[in-house]
């Protein structure tokens, strides 16, 4: 598929916060600093879209932006959601703060239509962390498709991408995982994600 606008639509921190419709939606979950808002620039192909910071705790709230894309399968266009989310595991907002962060994330997770599937990113260079492990079964228990993604592959080299692809596997306990490597400084990933999100676009 072929990505030809992508836009902000909106911020939320409450269920009417949320933007009206029907579009398909895809979000985005993971540790502070992990690359979410990056991975959404890259695949919309729109600088500067979602806010990037090198400080853990960049994005607070859950932005959805609206993408447009051409289908050449079915010769048609789609528009559908990216949806950034607040990272977790990121200890200096302290422990009443990160109730607050789980109740709104949670509320979404569980209680939008309009979600499809889940992309849980993972840092390449090391082995899924305790809050890593914790999310991911709590996504799997509330029967949420879950598509992990590798990302910052641009530092390690061929070889180590493929050996912590089995890494991540072995850790998270789930050896047939779909685990997808990614770069959104060399859009690698790219268009492998791309046929993902079309295959929920065209059903
Ligand atoms: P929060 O909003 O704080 O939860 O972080 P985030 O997950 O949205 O991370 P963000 O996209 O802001 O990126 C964090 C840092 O990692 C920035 O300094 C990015 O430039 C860097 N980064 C993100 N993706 C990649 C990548 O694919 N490769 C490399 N080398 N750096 C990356
Ligand atoms: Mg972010």
């Amino acid at each position: 598929i072929i990505i030809t606008q992508g836009k902000y639509i909106a911020s939320a921190v409450r269920a009417d916060q949320y933007p009206e419709g029907d579009l398909p939606e895809v979000v985005f979950i993971g540790r502070s600093n992990v690359g979410k808002s990056s991975l959404i620039n890259s695949l919309s192909r729109v600088g500067g879209l979602a806010r990037v910071s090198g400080t853990p705790g960049k994005t607070q709230t859950i932005n959805f932006y609206e993408l447009s894309a051409k289908i050449p399968s079915i010769e048609e266009r789609r528009s559908f959601f990216l949806v950034d989310l607040p990272g977790y595991g990121y200890a200096k907002t302290g422990q009443a703060n990160r109730k607050v962060w789980a109740k709104f994330i949670e509320e979404y997770l569980l209680k939008s239509p309009r979600l499809q599937f889940v992309c849980q990113l993972i840092d390449i260079r090391h082995d899924p962390m305790k809050s890593d492990i914790e999310m991911f079964n709590w996504l799997v228990e509330n029967n949420l498709p879950v598509l992990i993604i590798a990302t910052k592959a641009d530092k390690l080299s061929k070889n180590a991408v493929q050996k912590q692809v089995k890494q991540i596997k072995k850790v998270l306990g789930v050896p047939d995982l779909d685990v997808l490597p990614y770069s959104s400084v060399k859009s690698e990933g790219r268009s492998d994600l791309l046929d993902v999100i079309s295959t929920v676009l065209v059903e």
